[in-house]
Order: structure tokens, then C-alpha cells, then sequence
């Protein structure tokens, strides 16, 4: 049942190496001292975390390191089935789950360089080891035939931001992991994976397949202002207009939007970029009203050109940053003994598996002053104990849909609510693992916080998308005829 408790003989074996090498260097006594204290941490943060499975999430042992049957070996109903209508995907747990990552890093060929932690240096992996799991139902363990096989001749188109080309990296190497020709799966214009693209489509030969991304960060149009504008503006968003690309993947057969993170005054106003309706530029409007009108031209835009009993759309909320300073952390989270033995273990793990120099020069000046997570390499585990901010972001997304409930299309439309859930991994986070494996970890003060590892974060919300995709197929999955189709619709 127990198949793999590695992680107790990784850290043992890390900490020997270290114990070798460590004392006959540097015998300084307050180094030593913390030393030792940080191994018993780590002890007894592995025993910790071995034996309060039941504790951290309410699940029978053994669900916890051996879900290789997949997800379902508890009482809570399967997604898919029948009474699994309705569940709220989105409430739930990050559990350990030894049976993850769903691919290896290494043995995708699709990843960029900015989301290969490991490869670039990362020397943890725990992050790579939660599964979300819903209270109130299990989703379906991802099989990538599965969804290959009813993608057949169908596209899967992602249009947002980089967050947006995150989740379909992620996508990309849940699939290839199920195909066994690794040369069947191919950018169509032989393009690389680099950031810089405008898009790229990748087919998957065998299943006549493509999954799609279009850079678009704010989904509506940016384009040259018209004539006769005030010189400090040098594009305009039209908000009543989506973006050119939109004409190549409006007939999708899955759409997954994002937008969020560039509607802030930095990537727009600063940078000259006002917002345009009609032929009028707007120079007095907030951002927030010019975000909530292309979110509602999107809504419209949808209502009009996509048939949405034919596509399948999601609209993926905000994904959250984690920078923080250590300053503004600690009284926080102070408040808890659970949050102090979490933060006890990250300490000591970081202090055993990072190089020593760059433990200690977190304390100077980089640290206050530039966000920082590369410390983190726990999630927040029992929901109770984390206080979310108020994510205007996603605020804005919630009361669109709200004053649109009524219509159709957002009926139709399923909402991979993803903030909250992901708002508890500040372990996921590239930090200083994103500059490739030639150049190493980043400058402390340049991290990255809001970009995702891979494997990791994304990965879920993609088996997310897979178990609400393939709700909508159920009638086509089902082995009995007979059970009744269940429109899955989620506004
Ligand atoms: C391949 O899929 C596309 C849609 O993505 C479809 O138009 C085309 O007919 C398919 N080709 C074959 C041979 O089925
Ligand atoms: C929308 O798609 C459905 C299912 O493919 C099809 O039956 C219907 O005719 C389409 N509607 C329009 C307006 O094209
Ligand atoms: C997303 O989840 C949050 C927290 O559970 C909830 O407040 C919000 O209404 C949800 N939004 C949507 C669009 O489902
Ligand atoms: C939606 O429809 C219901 C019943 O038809 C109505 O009571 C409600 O006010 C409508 N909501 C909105 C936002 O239009
Ligand atoms: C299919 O489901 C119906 C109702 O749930 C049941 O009566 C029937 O026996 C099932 N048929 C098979 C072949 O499983």
C-alpha cells in the first residue's frame, strides 16, 4: 500500500552527503547549531507529513501515496457519474500524491525553457506531488487516449496571456505523454517553442488533432490609434472589438480564454496604450471599467460567432502571484502552529538542499525590497488556515457573469475557477528556476512569481478542463446506452 515513502530516503541521503561535507569545512558553531536543528525539523517534518495524512486531508491512508488507481478509492461519488452532477470542482484540497507529476519535465519535448524548474535548478520537487482533489466528488484520473480519442479531428484553441500559454504547455505534455511516436507530434509551421510567437499549433498526426495558442493578453483587439489623437498615445485597445486572430479560431471545438494579468496600469497607460471605443479613445477610463467591457465583449462576441452547442468554452479566472517579503509574511502567519511547522520544514529543507551562500544572502537587501517565493516549496495544506485577498481580477470575471446569468451563452460557458485553488500553491512558482539550464537560478531580486512550473500547477487545472470536457461527452463514453444525457452547465 505504502508503495514509495521516497521522500524519507531522499532527505536522509541528502542530509549524510551534507553531514560529510559540511562539518570538516565549516565548523562554525551558530551554522552547526541551526544545522542540527533543522535536520530534526526535517525528520520530523517527513514523519509529520507521513502520518497525518488523515489529518491534512481527510482521506483514508493509502489514497495519499498510492492513488496509482486513480483518484476514486474513497466514498465521495466520481465526477462523472451520474450523482456527480453539480459538484463544485473548484472547493477542495491539495493532497500529496506520490503517483505525480503526470509526465516527466525531461521527457516532454514541448516545454519552454521558462517553465523547466527542475532542469534549471530547482532542487526541490515537491511542488510536482500535489493532486487537487474536490470535497465533494473525484474527477476522473486524466488519460491522455482518452482525451486524444475524442479529440479526433478537432482543435483545441488557447487565446490569453502567458499564463494562458502555461496552462497549454502543460496541456501539450499531458497529451504527448500518451503518445508513444514522439515525431508525430509536430509545430505545423515548424516553429520552436519560444515566447515570442503570435501562435503556434501543434498537431497531434495520428489523431488529426491540434492544440492551438494564440497570443492575445487582453483578448480584444490592440492595434494603432486612429488620427488626430494626443501624442502620448501610441496603440489603443478597442474594446468592442476582439482580437484579429479571432477569425482562425472562432470555430474551434475547445476555446480556453484567460485574461487578467495585463489589464494594470503598467502594461497599458504607461506604456501609451489607452482604451478606444468606436472611433473614440477614452482617456479618462479606469482600467477596471475597460477590463469589465472587454469581458463583456467577449460574451457577445460568443453569443454571435461561436456555436456554442458545437465548442466547447472556458473562461479561466485569474491566476494568482505570490510575491512576497518576508516582512509583511511573518506576523500573518505567526498565527498558527500548523503555519509554523510548514514554514519550519520549508526552512529546513531549503537550508539542507540549497547551496549555503544563497540561503545566507537572502538576508540582505534583495529580499525586502523585491517580491520574493523561491522559499516556498510547501502549498498552504488545510483550507482554513489561508486568508485570500480580494483578487479584483477576479471580482470583475464574477460580476460579469453574474449580470449575464441569464443569457445562454454564459449558461453554456464552463468557468475553470481556478484562483482560489491555485492562490494555496506559492510553492509552484518558477522564482529563480526560469532562465534555462545554461545560465542557472536568476539574481534573487529578478524572480519570477507568477509563471508555473512544469510539471505542476497548470497540470491541474488542465485535469479540470479534462473532467468538465469530457462530462459534456458523456453520452458518447458511456458503455449503457441508456443513461441519460446530463448537459453539464456551469455559470
Ligand atoms: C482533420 O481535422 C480537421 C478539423 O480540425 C478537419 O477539417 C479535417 O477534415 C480532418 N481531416 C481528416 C482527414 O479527417
Ligand atoms: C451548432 O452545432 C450543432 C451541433 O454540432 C448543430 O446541430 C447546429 O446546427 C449548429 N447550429 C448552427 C446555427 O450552426
Ligand atoms: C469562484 O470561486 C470563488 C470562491 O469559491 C467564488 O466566490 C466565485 O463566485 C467563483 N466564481 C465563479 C465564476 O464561479
Ligand atoms: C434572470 O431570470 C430570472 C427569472 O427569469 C429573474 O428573476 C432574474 O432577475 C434574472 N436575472 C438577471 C440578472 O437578469
Ligand atoms: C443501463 O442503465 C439502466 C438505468 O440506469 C439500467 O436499467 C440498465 O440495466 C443498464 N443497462 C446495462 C446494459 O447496463
Amino acid at each position: 500500500m505504502v508503495k514509495n515513502p521516497s521522500p524519507r530516503n531522499q532527505s536522509s541521503s541528502i542530509i549524510l552527503n551534507k553531514l560529510k561535507t559540511f562539518l570538516p569545512i565549516d565548523p562554525s558553531l551558530p551554522i552547526f547549531v541551526s544545522f542540527v536543528v533543522a535536520l530534526a525539523l526535517v525528520v520530523s517534518c517527513v514523519i509529520y507529513l507521513e502520518n497525518s495524512k488523515h489529518a491534512l486531508n481527510g482521506q483514508p491512508e493509502g489514497d495519499l501515496w498510492g492513488g496509482f488507481n486513480g483518484v476514486g478509492s474513497d466514498e465521495r461519488v466520481g465526477f462523472l457519474e451520474k450523482e456527480g452532477e453539480g459538484c463544485d470542482l473548484f472547493k477542495g484540497e491539495w493532497v500529496w500524491d506520490q503517483s505525480y507529476p503526470l509526465y516527466g519535465e525531461r521527457s516532454c519535448l514541448f516545454l519552454d525553457g521558462g517553465f523547466r524548474c527542475s532542469e534549471n535548478g530547482r532542487p526541490d520537487d515537491f511542488y510536482t506531488k500535489w493532486r487537487w482533489q474536490p470535497s465533494d466528488c473525484n474527477l476522473p484520473r486524466f488519460h491522455a487516449k482518452t482525451m486524444l480519442e475524442k479529440l479526433r479531428n478537432r482543435r483545441v484553441v488557447f487565446v490569453g496571456d502567458s499564463i494562458g500559454r502555461n496552462q497549454w504547455e502543460s496541456l501539450l505534455c499531458m497529451l504527448s505523454a500518451g503518445v508513444l511516436e514522439k515525431d508525430s507530434v509536430y509545430e505545423v509551421n515548424g516553429s520552436p517553442i519560444t515566447k515570442h510567437t503570435g501562435f503556434l499549433v501543434f498537431k497531434f498526426r495520428d489523431y488529426n488533432c491540434t492544440v492551438e495558442y494564440y497570443r492575445a493578453p487582453f483578448l480584444v483587439l490592440q492595434s494603432r490609434p486612429p488620427a488626430g489623437v494626443a501624442e502620448k498615445v501610441k496603440t489603443t485597445l478597442k474594446l468592442d472589438q476582439m482580437d484579429w486572430t479571432s477569425l482562425q479560431w472562432k470555430a474551434a471545438d475547445v476555446l480556453v480564454f484567460n485574461t487578467g494579468h495585463w489589464w494594470n496600469y503598467e502594461k497599458t497607460i504607461r506604456g501609451g496604450c489607452y482604451f478606444q471605443e468606436g472611433e473614440e479613445v477614452k482617456m479618462e477610463m479606469s482600467i477596471e471599467s475597460a477590463y469589465r467591457k472587454s469581458l463583456e465583449t467577449l460574451i457577445d462576441w460568443l453569443g454571435r460567432e461561436v456555436n456554442m452547442s458545437k465548442s466547447q468554452v472556458f473562461l479561466r479566472t485569474y491566476s494568482p502571484v505570490h510575491f512576497s517579503r518576508i516582512n509583511a509574511r511573518e506576523p500573518k502567519d505567526l498565527r498558527n502552529i500548523f503555519s509554523i511547522f510548514l514554514r519550519s520544514c520549508l526552512l529546513a529543507r531549503h537550508l539542507i538542499m540549497l547551496r549555503e551562500q544563497v540561503f545566507l544572502s537572502d538576508l540582505g537587501g534583495d529580499w525586502r525590497t523585491g517580491g520574493t517565493c523561491h522559499m516556498e516549496t510547501l502549498p498552504e495544506v488545510g483550507s482554513s488556515f489561508v486568508k485570500f485577498p480580494s483578487w479584483k481580477e477576479l471580482r470583475i470575471v464574477n460580476e460579469v457573469l453574474s449580470a449575464h446569468s441569464n443569457e445562454s451563452t454564459v449558461r453554456k460557458m464552463n468557468v475553470l475557477n481556478v484562483t482560489h485553488m491555485s492562490a494555496r500553491r506559492k510553492d509552484g512558482h518558477a522564482s529563480l528556476y526560469y532562465l534555462g539550464p545554461k545560465i542557472g537560478p536568476a539574481p534573487l531580486s529578478k524572480q519570477d512569481c507568477s509563471h508555473w512550473c512544469l510539471p505542476g500547477v497548470p497540470d491541474a487545472w488542465n485535469e479540470l478542463l479534462y473532467a468538465l470536457f469530457l462530462r459534456r461527452e458523456l453520452p458518447t463514453l458511456s458503455q449503457n446506452s441508456s443513461t441519460p444525457h446530463v448537459p453539464h452547465e456551469l455559470t
